[in-house]
């Protein structure tokens, strides 16, 4: 398949650092209601890369569930998945957001951390009952033969009496973000892009070529 004819000019919209907060959390929030209010859907899922042990780098997508007060971004998984393994021994993780219609990119570079057992419970037990039963029967990650076992065991759980609590194994990851660049496609590809890095405490920014 050439792609290479697929072409699209950008500059709807500009990045002017005067009229922007100091604080890249509350410009990254900012975002986020805008996405929210323009209707894009799935606004919140968010490209997560980790690393194995010998440095090869993954990616999936997860749904940020929270932008918390310390500017923590949540997603909740199971922590025996890929990515679960994975940034037990690596914490150190990239995330990536892309808004085609508003022609916006954030790139996230941070470290990870479970959320509590309180937080990961209050999330779990939020969830329908039949994605908390998916989470608890599934393996994420395993190699399995068949989705139709997965599904009896799930069904078994319904019907059975047992109390439905959360598996030990499944919770949130909070990523706590040191390096944040805000994307905005602009004219003739000259995009602004604009980051953020953390330095003693303090947010420094600095503008980047496109
Ligand atoms: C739109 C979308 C949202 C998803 N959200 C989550 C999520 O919040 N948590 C999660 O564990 N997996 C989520 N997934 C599935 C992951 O992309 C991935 O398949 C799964 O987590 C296993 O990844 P791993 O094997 O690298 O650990 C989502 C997938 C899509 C397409």
């Amino acid at each position: 398949m050439d792609l290479s004819d697929l072409r699209r000019d950008f500059g709807k919209f500009g990045l002017n650092e005067d009229k922007l907060p100091l604080n890249p959390i509350e410009l990254l929030r900012n975002w986020l209601e805008e996405a929210k209010k323009s209707d894009i859907k799935e606004f919140n899922a968010m490209v997560l890369s980790t690393t194995d042990p010998s440095g090869n780098p993954s990616s999936r997508i997860v749904l940020l569930k929270e932008l918390d007060n310390e500017g923590n971004l949540v997603f909740y998984t199971n922590y025996l998945s890929q990515k679960g393994r994975e940034i037990r021994v690596n914490p150190r993780v990239a995330v990536n957001f892309y808004w085609r219609d508003l022609e916006k990119q954030v790139r996230i570079a941070g470290t990870v951390r479970k959320t509590s057992r309180e937080v990961s419970e209050a999330y779990f037990r939020s969830r329908p009952l039949e994605s908390q039963l998916s989470a608890i029967v599934s393996p994420q990650s395993d190699v399995i033969d068949d989705l139709s076992v997965l599904k009896k065991k799930a069904d078994e759980l319904f019907i059975s009496d047992k109390k439905i609590s959360m598996p030990g194994f499944w919770g949130g990851y909070s990523v706590k973000p040191h390096t944040i660049e805000f994307w905005q496609g602009g004219k003739n590809r000259l995009h602004d892009r604009l980051r953020y890095n953390k330095n003693q405490g303090q947010w420094i920014r600095e503008r980047l070529a496109p």
